[in-house]
């Protein structure tokens, strides 16, 4: 990517010269990002509030490795904007763009760049969230060294962005990150992070997959008032990852259905829990992900999407669906237009 982006012009004459002028600026350059809208504090109840409805983009759009292939396009933003959404989750495999010295890949950084002014140039709030698979190492030493590395070099970068983005410091954390060696892991890249943005709200959600009943292990420092708590809901994952392949229990389920009264009733008393849990810590929550895989039906699908959304809603909890593309999608990029009936169940035309 790196060499084609260099040698590229140079075979290519004048009109390839202005192209690499253009690529070099944003090349392994550690300025700041400048925005058009400065940064002011915002208290996080209020950014939540500002959050309300989103949507989960990007994470496995072919971009982040050739720009020339991706799917998602900054019009898109426009049109997320246009149907009712307030905010985006931009879902970022950072660590799988570091070389070997956890250096992030300038390629990558430059269609960061682009996207997250796309974003905002729309209207949205941005959550950027650092996603990850298997890239974290082998234990919470390697993925602490690799998180720290790109938050240090993530966190300067934009530390000009206008409130409306807020850092995600870790998706789901999970496996050898149980909640003790994550207490380690998101403190010292909170610390990091602090060291630009003193007062940018930062997301953090508990170990154990941000999974609501893991809410208890997550322990917060009082002193930082800039903190939004961050929690996923598939429940029950027999209807939301029925036919998941990457869910060998549930590989080979189907025909599971939802929306029976008592399960309507489960997730607003799950959600009370969530909500008592955040009275009683004085953090606002934003539900980061919620949805479910295209297998299911999609009668069950619209009302669970609709059910959760409402019900998130209904606690103040700000809300973004998974995902736009991809898989359970709530856009369809053959016909470039909306699955209406998700987009139906997600902002209800009456709304
Ligand atoms: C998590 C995973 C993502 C998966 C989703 C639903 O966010 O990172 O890959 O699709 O959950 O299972």
């Amino acid at each position: 990517m790196l060499g084609k982006r260099i040698f590229a012009p140079v075979l290519g004459g004048i009109a390839l010269c202005a192209a690499l002028t253009h690529a070099v600026p944003a090349m392994a350059d550690d300025t700041p990002v400048s925005f058009s809208e400065g940064f002011t504090p915002i208290d996080p109840a209020d950014q939540v509030a500002a959050m309300h409805r989103g949507m989960n983009v990007l994470g496995y759009d072919p971009i982040w490795f050739d720009p020339a292939h991706a799917r998602f396009k900054a019009e898109h933003f426009a049109k997320i904007k246009a149907a009712g959404f307030d905010s985006i989750r931009l879902v970022v495999h950072g660590l799988r763009h570091m070389d070997a010295q956890d250096t992030l890949d300038p390629a990558f950084l430059a269609t960061l760049d682009t996207m997250l002014q796309a974003a905002l140039a729309s209207g949205l709030s941005v959550s950027l969230d650092l996603h990850y698979s298997n890239e974290c190492g082998t234990d919470p030493a390697s993925c602490q060294e690799k998180v720290d590395a790109f938050w240090r070099q993530i966190a300067p970068r934009y530390k000009n962005a206008p409130n409306r983005v807020a850092f995600e410091l870790l998706n789901e954390p999970h496996g050898f990150l149980d909640a003790k060696a994550w207490d380690g892991v998101y403190r010292s890249a909170l610390a990091i992070v602090r060291q630009t943005n003193p007062t940018r709200n930062v997301i953090v959600g508990p170990a154990g997959w941000s999974s609501i009943d893991q809410l208890a292990s997550l322990d917060l420092p009082e002193d930082d008032r800039h903190i939004i708590v961050t929690v996923h809901y598939y429940w029950p994952m027999t209807f939301t990852h029925q036919g998941a392949s990457w869910v060998k229990q549930f590989t080979d389920l189907h025909d599971v259905k939802w929306g029976s009264q008592a399960e309507y009733l489960k997730v607003s008393t799950d959600f009370d829990g969530v909500k008592a849990w955040a009275d009683a810590h004085h953090r606002p929550i934003f539900l980061g992900e919620f949805g479910a895989y295209d297998r299911s039906d999609i009668e069950s699908r619209m009302r669970y999407d609709y059910g959760v959304a409402r019900a998130a809603e209904a606690h103040g909890f700000a809300w973004a669906y998974w995902q736009f593309d991809s898989d359970f999608i709530a856009y369809d990029m053959k016909t470039d237009d909306w699955v209406q009936p998700i987009l139906y169940a997600l902002v209800p035309p009456h709304d």
